[in-house]
């Protein structure tokens, strides 16, 4: 949600902070700009629409060469995508670009008697710190007293024409990194916006300022003494940023799917074949005393946390509610010290998420973080965390972010009944081998991507699409309508097959396409009432696209497709089932000539409440 880039050092700050963005539009793509300093003055240009309208700009008008700059890429909150809302924001000779919402940006720009150009909450700083520069404070002094009236979730990153030198940022509850290149350095709200130049990455705390000229980075606190950073080496490069002959990152994820999962897996047995969880700093008397789990995520991430609370419930023993982060929040929830709070997050930046896990904390819980970025705000308020490893997930639409947190989870729940001894060593290991085959059957599930493909050409003019499944199956279904319907901007519906006959059968009409999960034949009761299913809906005319095993002869006979899943545990499922549903929404939304990686709309971080 948003995307900054900052740059100071020899190169063309210029080029650098535009190739930035278009690394970081995934988090963002309704505006883009980007300023620098030249002869004592601002320069900007800026732009509604995609980074490619700010390049064209960029290219009628050009900039002025420095070396220094800063830009954004814009996800819309306070006034629509226009040229005028766009950032940077300039007044006088400061520029601003800003991440999150400034929440008492009215009482602010209540005290300046001056004609706002744009309609956002973020405007209101570059005022707030002109006026600080001009009363003769340098411009880290400035930030520190703007930041001190501001209310929110704020990254701000700003330049003054009198010291073009120089950036400075500041940053609460919402994400900024630093890339430490040789004398230069980049600021960033993702890695991915600096590592075509440098892996050295410096991590940000809650409530820090960053000055960054050439010569070196400062960062203090919001009371100006010094703060501690994390340095850390990123473990992806830039290859891991870019398509590589896909047409879409998120067709290159969903392809990328076995090896983020075995990249999951990997270095988590110890020296006798046991589960260890390096990463996990809770000790295990603590996780003895659990006496319930909740988790907290959004989005795709729920859904990987609804497939956990199955695994989880059946291996640990411990009740396990699974809770929209947005929700969980505001009902006043049940918390102790003996809950564990489990919150799953892709890019470790969800706000909702966040939010959770504060409350969670403040009530006394453990927290555990399932995450993709390293350093991240979520893992870094969090107790412990387990990292997915699954590289960069630029798509916005989740798929190898939704698999490898499946993988996270069923670790952790392994790991909770490892520790508590709810399962021998060679039950354990049983799992974990499984586990360790997935890759193998997620790969031969890609074989089948054609497939799928002459299935989205069949089915493209349907406006309307249900999606079945029970057990784990369930969230799948979700997670298989969620993706087409943010995609393809198709109605999709998922449904627990059992609640088929209390309602959504009333939305079964001729011809309508419905996927069906089916468990595998060894959950017998289960699988044969979901077979049942097929035929209640194949009777009413629907054309049923059924995922079952490809030994089950029955699952076939009322498919108009059918697309054969390996033979693997009910618990595990899931990560071969979601493939082709994945596939298909990406497909349909090609055949339809949306932008896959950039549905309407959509951000993939969505940084504010
Ligand atoms: C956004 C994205 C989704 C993602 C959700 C949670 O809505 O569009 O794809 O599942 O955020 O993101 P997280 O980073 O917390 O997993």
């Amino acid at each position: 949600m948003c995307g900054i880039v900052g740059y100071v050092g020899a190169r063309d700050a210029r080029d650098v902070v535009v190739a930035g963005l278009k690394r970081l539009e995934y988090r963002g793509y309704d505006s883009a700009g980007v300023a620098l300093a030249a002869e004592d003055r601002i320069e900007w240009r800026k732009r509604a629409g995609k980074i490619a309208n700010l390049e064209a700009a960029v290219a009628e008008q050009p900039l002025p060469e420095a070396g220094t700059a800063i830009g954004h890429t814009r996800w819309a909150t306070h006034g629509p995508p226009t040229d005028a809302n766009s950032h940077p924001h300039v007044a006088g000779r400061i520029a601003v670009v800003h991440n999150g919402i400034i929440e008492n940006h009215g009482a602010l720009k209540a005290r300046f008697d001056v004609d706002f150009a744009s309609d956002t909450d973020s405007e209101v700083a570059a005022h707030l710190l002109r006026r600080e520069v001009e009363a003769g404070s340098t411009l880290v002094d400035a930030m520190r007293a703007v930041v001190a009236d501001l209310q929110g979730a704020f990254t701000l990153v700003a330049l003054d024409a009198e010291d073009p030198d120089r950036i400075v940022a500041a940053r609460r509850s919402s994400p900024l990194v630093v890339g430490r290149g040789e004398d230069e350095f980049f600021i960033a709200s993702d890695v991915a916006a600096f590592i075509e130049y440098t892996r050295d990455a410096i991590e940000l705390g809650e409530d820090q300022i960053v000055e960054v000229t050439s010569a070196g980075i400062e960062v203090t606190d919001f009371d100006g003494a010094p703060a501690e950073t994390r340095d850390f080496r990123i473990d992806w490069d830039l290859a891991a940023a870019e398509k590589q002959g896909y047409d879409w990152f998120m067709r290159k994820e969903i392809f990328e799917q076995p090896k983020a999962v075995a990249d999951t897996l990997l270095g988590r047995r110890g020296e006798r074949g046991e589960l260890q969880l390096d990463e996990l700093h809770i000790r295990p008397e603590e996780l003895r005393r659990v006496s319930k789990i909740i988790i907290v995520a959004c989005g795709t991430a729920f859904y990987a946390g609804l497939v956990a609370k199955y695994a989880i419930e059946h291996w640990v023993r411990v009740a396990c509610e699974v809770e929209l982060a947005s929700e969980f929040r505001y009902r006043d929830p049940i918390v102790d010290a003996n809950t564990l709070v489990v919150a799953v997050s892709q890019s470790g930046e969800t706000a909702d998420t966040l939010m959770a896990i504060r409350h969670a904390r403040e009530q006394g819980a453990r927290v555990i973080a399932i995450c993709n970025t390293n350093g991240a705000t979520i893992p870094r308020e969090s107790d412990a965390v387990i990292y997915t490893h699954a590289g960069p997930e630029i798509g916005v639409a989740s798929t190898k972010g939704f698999t490898t947190q499946l993988v996270a989870c069923y670790l952790l729940g392994l790991y909770l009944a490892q520790v508590r001894g709810m399962k021998y060593g060679d039950e354990i290991e049983a799992i974990l081998t499984e586990l360790e085959r997935m890759p193998g059957y997620m790969s031969d599930m890609l074989e089948k991507a054609d497939d799928v493909y002459g299935l989205a050409e069949r089915l493209k003019d349907r406006e309307s699409m249900l999606f079945l499944g029970r057990h784990v199956g369930y969230p799948s279904a979700l997670e298989g309508a969620l993706k087409l319907k943010e995609l393809a901007y198709i109605h999709a519906e998922g449904f627990a097959a059992g609640e088929l006959k209390h309602g959504p059968i009333a939305l079964v009409t001729d011809g309508i396409p419905i996927f069906v999960v089916v468990p595998p034949a060894g959950r017998d009761q289960l699988r044969d009432k979901v077979i049942a299913n097929i035929a209640e809906v194949h009777a009413r005319g629907a054309r049923t696209i059924v995922l079952a095993e490809e030994r089950d002869a029955e699952a076939r006979e009322n498919a108009e497709a059918f697309f054969a899943l390996p033979n693997v545990s009910t618990l595990l499922q899931p990560l071969v089932a979601i493939i082709p549903l994945q596939l298909f929404a990406c497909e349909m939304a090609t055949l339809l000539g949306y932008d896959v990686d950039q549905p309407r709309n959509l951000a993939k971080s969505v940084t504010v409440e």
